[in-house]
């Protein structure tokens, strides 16, 4: 497999050590507590399921869908962006339905990228950010994740050192895996360096429900003119509860919709109807599904912070998305995220996500997902604390001599 030019450039999924090793030790009878990947355990409301039991019945639904998504799906998406953020968009021209967030962000980098094309793309961050452009044979230039006074000095080195200039931008606040989150002040800066440079913005906006200050994430869409150059993407799996049902959107510029839309009226038939007349009915819902998800992330956050904390390991608490982003204990620090995730698991029966996972500035740090309730989390904390008592033993006898700093 490995002479196929696009297969070479995509490295093994780190991630899938880590559930290698995890797979044993289940297998081995061991408890393992699953903070790992970022997949949500809460049922999806049963409004949403019931609507889905419901189109089904009708034949009609059953035959090929539309591509772009059912009208009135993106009609609703459209109204869900007005009542959120104040962004009017036009459901025919503005609004693309895609299979999952994921999905969308990947033909978009299909539909646009041209071979050697540079893309400024955050590190750490999401695996789809980079890959989607590698993928369709383009290079990425790394940027800071953090949206701070070093961001946009970053994008005015990468216009200078590239060769293109960079096609495109890719922003993700509330940030997977940092949690960072940008203000509105923030993408009125980065919008006008997008503008005079003409470079496009690809906002992926999955967590802009998961949030737990008074100030929910603002949409890069509400910065006056950020519609002449940005596209954002939503979904629906983390909002809802829905990761399996795989539903979301691409919003924003024209030319870019119409450009996604024309791949994948190439590619797929859209989502099952059903599905789509399903997340309709949420989308036009009146948010106390979405309350009620942002609720229990919230509280698991606490139990975390606080739980870890008392176990000997201080998180910074997130203020959004359904992770934190934890520096790997000084003691462990060399050893790297990949060996430090390892040991959690064979030492602690905690499985996290190594940092390296999502680039190389994330391997000082493990993400922790908050995908298990509030009593397994302090499980994982109360083995935690006995792992780090005894942690200048599993530093002896554990690591390898030439590893140990
Ligand atoms: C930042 C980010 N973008 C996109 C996705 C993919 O979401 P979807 O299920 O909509 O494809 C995820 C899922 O974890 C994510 O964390």
């Amino acid at each position: 497999m490995e002479e196929f030019h696009k297969v070479r450039r995509l490295p093994p999924y780190v991630f899938e050590q880590v559930n290698r090793l995890k797979a044993s030790a289940r297998a081995a009878g061991a408890d393992i507590i699953d903070l790992g990947m970022g997949n949500p355990d809460l049922p999806t409301p049963q409004s949403i399921v019931d609507k889905l039991c419901e189109a089904v019945q009708d034949p009609r639904t059953h035959r090929y869908s539309s591509s772009k998504g059912i009208p009135g799906l993106r009609r609703a998406q459209a109204a869900y962006y007005d009542r959120r953020f104040g962004v009017k968009l036009n459901p025919d021209t503005q609004v693309v339905a895609t299979l999952g967030s994921k999905e969308g962000f990947a033909n978009m980098a299909q539909a646009i990228t041209a071979p050697g094309d540079v893309v400024l793309c955050p590190d750490p961050t999401y695996p789809i950010h980079a890959f989607g452009f590698i993928m369709s044979g383009g290079v990425i230039r790394s940027i800071p994740a953090k949206p701070d006074d070093h961001f946009i000095p970053a994008l005015e080195r990468g216009i200078r050192h590239s060769i293109p200039k960079p096609l495109a931008l890719i922003l993700n606040y509330p940030s997977n895996p940092t949690a960072h989150v940008a203000s509105l002040d923030f993408y009125k800066d980065v919008v006008a360096f997008a503008r005079k440079n003409e470079i496009i913005i690809l906002s992926d906006l999955a967590y802009s429900e998961i949030y737990f200050d008074d100030t929910p994430p603002p949409s890069v869409l509400q910065v006056p003119g950020a519609i002449d150059v940005a596209v954002e993407f939503t979904s629906m799996s983390k909002t809802f509860s829905m990761p399996g049902w795989r539903m979301g959107f691409a919003v924003g510029n024209e030319r870019l919709i119409s450009a996604l839309t024309r791949v994948k009226s190439y590619l797929d038939y859209g989502a099952f109807t059903p599905i789509q007349v399903a997340a309709a009915a949420a989308l036009n819902g009146d948010g106390s599904d979405i309350a009620e998800v942002r609720n229990i992330y919230k509280h698991r956050r606490d139990v975390l912070v606080e739980s870890f904390g008392r176990a000997g390991w201080e998180i910074p608490a997130p203020v959004a998305t359904m992770f934190a982003w934890a520096p790997i204990p000084e003691k462990f620090r060399s050893l790297g995220s990949l060996e430090f995730s390892k040991l959690l698991i064979e030492h602690a029966d905690v499985a996290v996500a190594p940092g390296i996972g999502f680039g190389e500035h994330g391997d000082d740090y493990i993400r922790v997902a908050l995908v298990e309730n509030e009593h397994r989390i302090r499980q994982a904390a109360r083995s935690l604390k006995r792992f780090l008592a005894t942690a200048d033993e599993k530093l002896h006898n554990v690591i390898p001599l030439n590893v140990r700093g």
